[in-house]
């Protein structure tokens, strides 16, 4: 349900139709399969051509998929400004990482471009616009029509979004049919396609899998399918990999940069760890009570973080990433001889990189 305010802005209640009801405080599985949307192209297996910000064009080039501008976020019911003006523009095929500690605003951020504020919430100034588009006082029925067809989420805890009563290759296939338009048999060729799109193993066993048959990593490519079925534009990660270990944690990063580069998805990516945005975005986001104290280049903010917190959250994990203890070990047997003062700045906050991840895809 969509409420329009009297400065225009947008805000929305939790949409009606979904799987299933997500925990407490979690926002809504999107997209919603509600309402019926005109055909879409095929997504995620081969990028769209007919698109005219296809990838064919350089990014710099083409108009922004998401502009957020100076967004702020008011708990009415408290009177309390929670989010205090961010801004950002995201092209196809970019990502942009927002991070920070917990309360610190990133969720309702992003469910502000959904346009799923929690009710009492309300964008009080700022403008999001989504493909060109003004998202302030759009109806229901276009909500819903431009989620999932231009803008979808993956979040946490994705055995949440998803019936467990239903084989999960049913619940793709509905989206598609609901969003495409695709008729039973062609729906389900397509969802086959999805799950391997997102690498899944076997797609037609996970077709017709429920989903406590699904490991966690299984059931968040199996969202991301979902999320992907009627070819968005933008897509939103929140805290989609945090409940994940550290290897499947990685390989879902590395997905999420294959969709971005394959389809030219844009990504917002939000963590509170910074390692997560550091792996795909190519700008970060810092956030601490509702602020954005830091916004550059990933490279930059890592390199030469201007903000104290920032620093903060670089220092932790050099503190406590694994890599650092292993760097420790090796310095320990095979000590550099020409340490680099401008060393790797990614180092001590990657996951499990390169080689050692194939490794590991391979036995699983
Ligand atoms: N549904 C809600 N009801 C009441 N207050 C809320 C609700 N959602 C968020 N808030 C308030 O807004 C603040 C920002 O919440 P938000 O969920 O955006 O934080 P976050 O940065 O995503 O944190 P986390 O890293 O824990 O997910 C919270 O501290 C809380 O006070
Ligand atoms: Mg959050």
């Amino acid at each position: 349900m969509t409420r329009t305010r009297s400065d225009g802005t947008a805000t929305a209640t939790v949409p009606a139709a979904r799987p299933a009801d997500p925990p407490a405080g979690q926002p809504p599985a999107v997209p919603s399969p509600a309402v019926p949307s005109p055909a879409v192209p095929s997504p995620a297996v081969a990028p769209t051509t007919a698109d005219p910000q296809s990838a064919a064009a350089p990014p710099a080039a083409q108009a922004p998929a998401l502009t957020v501008r100076g967004v702020r976020i008011r708990d009415e019911v408290n009177d309390r400004e929670i989010v205090h003006g961010v801004s950002f523009e995201l092209r196809p095929g970019r990502a942009v990482g927002i991070v920070g500690e917990s309360g610190s605003g990133k969720t309702l951020t992003c469910r502000a471009i959904l346009g799923i504020l929690p009710a009492h919430f309300a964008v009080s100034a700022g403008s999001i616009e989504i493909a060109g588009r003004d998202i302030a006082g759009l109806t229901t029925p276009q909500w819903t029509d431009l989620r999932g067809s231009t803008i979808s989420a993956v979040f946490q805890d994705p055995a949440s979004y998803l019936n467990p009563s239903l084989k999960v290759g049913v619940q793709i296939a509905e989206v598609i049919q609901v969003k495409s338009g695709l008729r039973r048999r062609a729906a389900r060729r397509r969802a086959l396609e999805l799950l391997t799109a997102v690498h899944l193993r076997d797609p037609e066993l996970v077709y017709d899998q429920y989903t406590f048959e699904l490991s966690g990593g299984m059931l968040q490519r199996v969202l991301i399918a979902t999320a992907i079925a009627a070819d968005p534009q933008v897509l939103i990660a929140d805290e989609a990999t945090t409940a994940l270990d550290v290897t499947v944690q990685a390989e879902i990063l590395d997905l999420l940069a294959d969709l971005r580069e394959r389809n030219g998805l844009a990504l917002v990516v939000v963590s509170h760890d910074l390692a997560v945005v550091a792996q795909v975005c190519d700008e970060v986001l810092v956030m601490r009570e509702g602020e954005v104290v830091e916004h550059g280049p990933t490279a930059d903010v890592l390199y030469h973080p201007r903000h104290e917190y920032t620093r903060l959250l670089i220092a932790e994990h050099e503190q406590y990433g694994l890599d650092r203890y292993l760097a420790d070990s090796d310095s320990t047997t095979d000590p550099d001889p020409d340490p680099d003062p401008e060393a790797d700045p990614h180092a001590g906050i990657g996951p499990v990189a390169g080689e050692q991840r194939k490794e590991l895809d391979d036995v699983r």
